[in-house]
């Protein structure tokens, strides 16, 4: 059973972010937006910045109260779209329940749009002509090509049809010619389809929702789960678990991402790729 970690791949495309930065002597930054006081949005902001620094890109993170108006988000972003000394712009999701996310993604400039959720990059990557890509499922697919994962003609089944992860991966595995089936909450049968898959990539936010009995022996599992659960018996109190069963599954599958250290730092990895494209892209050209 072959273990697909993800440091080893980051790393990887960490140290060609930086060397590609130097060699091409750009000047680039970041500015994350970051709405209230969410634990993990922090954690991952701040881990954001120390990836910006690893790479020689300069950042800044935006923290905005969570009783910031719509109007202030926007007029905010407004002032990033015209600073050209900012060339990679994300906003943290979830945003307070009073913020409408979609009028946030689309008010920031497709130029800058770090994450690849602006319409015209997920237009872009749509018709398989992408400019930057979204970070987990092309952290997802970096992981699978860097493990030799053959996809052409494989039975690809994505359980989560999110904006963020579920739907792009699904589109990402078909441009890499793999026959896709994506099951969400009203999938009917969900095992029967799963069994069927030569390579499931999890996302639903669901702990241990992927059991072994659901998959087919030599399978391979990417888990994008990632979930805090409470263990007494721990020295911490808790452990980190995915959206797979992965002590079983790891018995039957041929390939599994671990949790952690599987999928959640490549995410990381290739905002920083996105924030060189577009800085390759459109830097001086705005
Ligand atoms: N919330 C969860 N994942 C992400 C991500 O990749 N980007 C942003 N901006 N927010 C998130």
């Amino acid at each position: 059973m072959l273990l697909m970690k993800g440091d080893v791949v980051a790393e990887d495309i960490l140290s060609k972010v930086k060397k590609t930065i130097e060699e091409k002597k750009l000047s680039l930054k970041l500015t994350a937006i970051l709405v209230g006081n969410d634990e993990a949005s922090k954690i991952y902001v701040s881990s954001k910045k120390k990836d910006c620094e690893k790479c020689g890109i300069a950042s800044e993170v935006i923290h905005l109260s969570e009783k910031t108006t719509e109007k202030e988000l926007l007029d905010t972003i407004e002032k990033l779209n015209n600073d050209d000394s900012v060339t990679g712009i994300l906003c943290q999701l979830p945003l307070p329940p009073h913020l409408n996310e979609d009028k946030v993604i689309d008010s920031i400039s497709y130029k800058k749009d770090a994450d690849c959720f602006h319409p015209y990059n997920v237009g872009k990557l749509f018709i398989g002509n992408p400019i930057v890509e979204p970070c987990t499922p092309k952290g997802v697919i970096k992981m699978l090509e860097y493990y030799n994962i053959e996809l052409s003609g494989k039975n690809a089944v994505v359980i989560g049809r999110s904006n963020i992860v579920g739907k792009p991966a699904s589109i990402m595995l078909l441009q890499k010619n793999a026959t896709v089936t994506i099951c969400h909450s009203k999938t009917k049968n969900i095992s029967e389809i799963t069994k069927q898959a030569d390579i499931i990539v999890i996302a639903v936010g669901k702990p241990h929702f992927l059991k072994a009995d659901m998959v087919k022996n030599g399978c391979v599992v990417v888990d994008v789960g990632i979930h805090r659960i409470e263990d007494k018996t721990l020295e911490k109190g808790y452990k980190i678990i995915g959206d797979a069963d992965f002590e079983e599954i790891s018995k039957k599958a041929s390939a599994i991402t671990p949790v952690p250290g599987g999928v959640g730092i490549m995410t990381r990895a290739i905002l920083m790729q996105n924030i060189l494209t577009l800085g390759l892209t459109y830097q001086g050209k705005n």
